[in-house]
């Protein structure tokens, strides 16, 4: 199976990616049990799919072990196509550039590569500017070569604009983005198209509610919500509009997949895909378990158009706004 052009994008000059990401957190035992020779297998159909950018993180499980044990095996001629976004979520504290150079290696050893393809950086507590310190030491191992690319994760507009003027330079800031919970769209999606700053966007699919399987389903309990992914994002459903409101979102949804030949999870993710500033859209992969690229592969042979999005926005207009409720990207982990 080969993907259109429209599925690719520069993310740098010098990296193409595929516009869906791969997500490996469901890898990280929250999800079920993976498989790693089932885990590893999945990636090699993922990457002949056209499927070819992954995001990780250091501490997803054995996500970075995964890689490294994946991108070795592939033809020079498929490694190049290959890009693998890991992240580094340091601890709150003091930081020495001897740490951070530290977790540099460990995730260099780990995906088993010299130069990793971007680092993305979170930090949990903006009071503590420690994290100004911690991306000037990025940017030392980055002229050294170890990292390409420097970028952000969960990090606030307001941060965001101290950590640019500060003359580091960031690619792209990776946050929730999803047809409920449009944060974004309030500061931080103007900020980015002023400073040629990329959004890769997570819960995009809302941990799978998002899908038909919830579609004229009674409110799932706990033990029907059996992943991380899925508790997280059924609260972020509750604050939202609940879900009565979200049901009638998916019918609006199922209604516009009929018409294209889709799938409901395809709508909500081609609405994100092409929202301004949004480069990638990063899905769930829990890797030997389930593959999604046969349905993934459709977000590319169609496009929303006005009535669309009118039906959809008929929806979320009734709902609670978030930005309010909870405050802009990343709020939601710092409460
Ligand atoms: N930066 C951050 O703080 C942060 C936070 C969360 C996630 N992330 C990143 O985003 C990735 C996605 O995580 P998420 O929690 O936001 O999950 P998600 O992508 O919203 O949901 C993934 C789940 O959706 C279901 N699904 C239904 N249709 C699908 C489709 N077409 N394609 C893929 N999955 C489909 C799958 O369930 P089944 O497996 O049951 O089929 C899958 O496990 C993570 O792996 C991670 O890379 C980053």
């Amino acid at each position: 199976m080969s993907l259109p052009e429209s599925a690719y994008a520069h993310f740098t000059p010098d990296i193409q990616i595929c516009r869906i990401l791969n997500g490996l957190w469901q890898v990280s035992g929250a999800h079920g049990t993976i498989d790693p020779a089932a885990a590893i297998a999945s990636m090699h159909r993922y990457h002949a799919a056209g499927f070819v950018t992954w995001d990780l993180a250091d501490h997803y499980g054995p996500a970075e072990d995964f890689v490294g044990k994946f991108q070795p095996t592939l033809p020079a001629s498929d490694r190049e196509k290959a890009h693998f976004f890991t992240k580094w979520v340091p601890r709150p504290g003091p930081i020495s550039r001897q740490q951070v150079e530290q977790a540099v290696d460990v995730s260099r050893r780990r995906m088993n590569m010299d130069t990793l393809d971007v680092l993305q950086f979170h930090w949990w507590l903006y009071r503590d500017r420690a994290y100004l310190d911690a991306l000037r030491y990025l940017m030392e191992l980055q002229a050294v070569g170890k990292i390409r690319h420097l970028a952000l994760t969960n990090f606030d507009t307001a941060n965001l604009r101290l950590i640019v003027d500060g003359g580091i330079p960031i690619v792209s800031n990776q946050v929730q983005y999803s047809i409920i919970d449009r944060r974004p769209e309030v500061q931080m999606v103007p900020y980015c198209q002023q400073n040629n700053i990329t959004l890769l966007t997570y819960g995009t699919l809302c941990g799978g509610l998002l899908s038909a399987k919830y579609l004229n389903q009674p409110e799932p309990g706990s033990v029907q919500l059996d992943t991380a992914s899925l508790r997280k994002y059924k609260q972020m459903i509750d604050m939202w509009g609940g879900w009565q409101l979200f049901q009638d979102l998916l019918r609006v949804l199922q209604q516009i997949a009929d018409k294209y030949q889709v799938t409901l999870d395809n709508v909500a993710v081609r609405y994100i895909l092409d929202k301004p500033a949004v480069v990638g859209v990063i899905a769930g992969a829990r890797l030997g378990l389930r593959d999604h690229f046969e349905d993934n592969a459709r977000v590319f042979s169609f496009a929303l158009d006005a009535d669309d999005m009118a039906h959809i926005h008929a929806i979320t207009d009734q709902s609670r706004d978030l930005f309010q409720a909870i405050g802009d990207c990343g709020d939601e982990y710092r409460r």
